[in-house]
């Protein structure tokens, strides 16, 4: 199983590809994001150059089972894949798509992702290069990972040069899980992908410039840093979203769906002293990590990050915005996964609401289109 996906895997596009010779040039594609959460797909069609979000839709793991789709520390799915199937075959029913071919993301914790240097080679030596010496940079036996990378630095070739290796590693287990989601959800598995590739698609249109891309789920929050539009670091680590209304559901004796709700509406900005307090508390630890990711980033690169982008479901949090950016003295956005798509106007408002839950599985269709 193995070679067969390493002998399949496409070089410098940094996404795995399950079955590239069935679909050539796909039109539709639908991307699937199985969060902690919700399961959130996204579908969107190509015509030349222009690209439509034909449908979207996400389904909450409450609505059908108690237990989230997946957790962090059972290393994939808490659910079993007949569960996690059913609900990816449930949502795709409901929103009626009927596309077959689909990319999986995989969650940031079942991946590893690491750069390092090579010294100056041809690009004939390169690949062999880069598997001889990701085993050093991987945690796992290279014999039960898929291997992917692109170059990130440096010419092959020029005997100057170093050369620069973005590298990701999926377990070869976690890909046959999602094999089988797929196979029982009745959809052809067209290729899965890091999480953090397709928020870096979806998310960064400008090849300018140095950003820092911070995603907030429930679970586990990625802080990742792209340079024009390379993705060049991507750490993840538990500062969880979900931690918020748990808090606030303590701090002031609140059942869960109250403190969700309140710490929707109000936040940061909460009139209550215990509220904001409640999350000043927690989300100064995340600021403190985004200041460290940005120093060793400029201390190992010497580049400044102009920019924080924001995204997943918890960068809604009142104020949030506004307080990372007075903290860190940068410009902090949200940006809208779905901007560079066409979709009827009407839809406008509503999208802009729901984007920055979907920015993972907009960026894994894309993908899919691109190839
Ligand atoms: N307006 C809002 N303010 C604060 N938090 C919000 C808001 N809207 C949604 N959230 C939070 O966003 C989270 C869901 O985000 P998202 O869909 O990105 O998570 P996920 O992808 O399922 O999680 P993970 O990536 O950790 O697996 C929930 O914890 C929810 O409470
Ligand atoms: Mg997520």
């Amino acid at each position: 199983m193995a070679s067969n996906f390493l002998s399949n895997f496409n070089i410098g596009k940094l996404n795995v590809f399950a079955n590239p010779a069935k679909m050539f040039f796909p039109k539709r594609m639908v991307g699937i994001d199985v969060g902690t959460a919700s399961i959130k797909v996204v579908e969107i069609s190509r015509w030349g150059q222009g690209k439509t979000l034909e449908n979207y839709a996400e389904i909450k793991s409450e609505s059908l089972y108690k237990e989230p789709f997946r957790n962090a520390e059972k290393g994939s799915y808490l659910l079993s894949n007949y569960f996690v199937s059913r609900a990816v075959r449930a949502v795709l029913d409901e929103a009626r798509i009927r596309t077959k071919a689909v990319v999986f993301s995989i969650p940031d914790f079942s991946t590893f992702c690491t750069s390092f240097d090579l010294p100056p080679m041809n690009q004939s030596e390169l690949q062999d290069a880069v598997y001889y010496n990701a085993s050093q940079y991987i945690p796992l036996p290279i014999t039960e990972t898929t291997l992917d990378w692109k170059l990130i630095g440096g010419t092959p070739g020029d005997k100057q040069s170093s050369l620069k290796i973005f590298l990701v590693a999926i377990p070869n287990q976690v890909i046959q899980d999602y094999q089988k989601v797929a196979q029982m959800a009745g959809v052809e598995l067209y290729a899965v992908e890091a999480e953090a590739l397709g928020l870096v698609r979806s998310l960064v249109k400008e090849n300018k410039d140095c950003k820092c891309l911070v995603d907030i789920g429930v679970q586990s929050t990625t802080i990742n840093i792209i340079d024009k539009k390379d993705l060049k670091k991507s750490y993840s680590f538990d500062f969880a979203g979900g931690q918020l209304t748990y808090s606030i559901a303590s701090a002031l004796g609140m059942g869960h769906m109250e403190a969700e709700s309140v710490k929707n509406k109000e936040g940061l900005t909460s009139s209550k002293e215990e509220i904001s307090k409640t999350l000043y508390l927690l989300i100064d630890p995340l600021i403190i990590e985004i200041k460290k990711v940005l120093s060793d980033f400029y201390q190992q690169e010497g580049k400044e990050v102009s920019t924080v982008y924001l995204t997943g479901g918890t960068s809604l949090l009142p104020g949030l915005r506004e307080y990372i950016s007075e903290v860190l003295k940068k410009k902090v956005e949200i940006p809208n996964c779905f901007s560079d798509l066409l979709y009827p106007p009407i839809l406008g408002e509503t999208l802009e609401k729901m984007a920055p839950s979907f920015s993972v599985a907009a960026g894994v269709a894309l993908g899919g289109l691109e190839t």
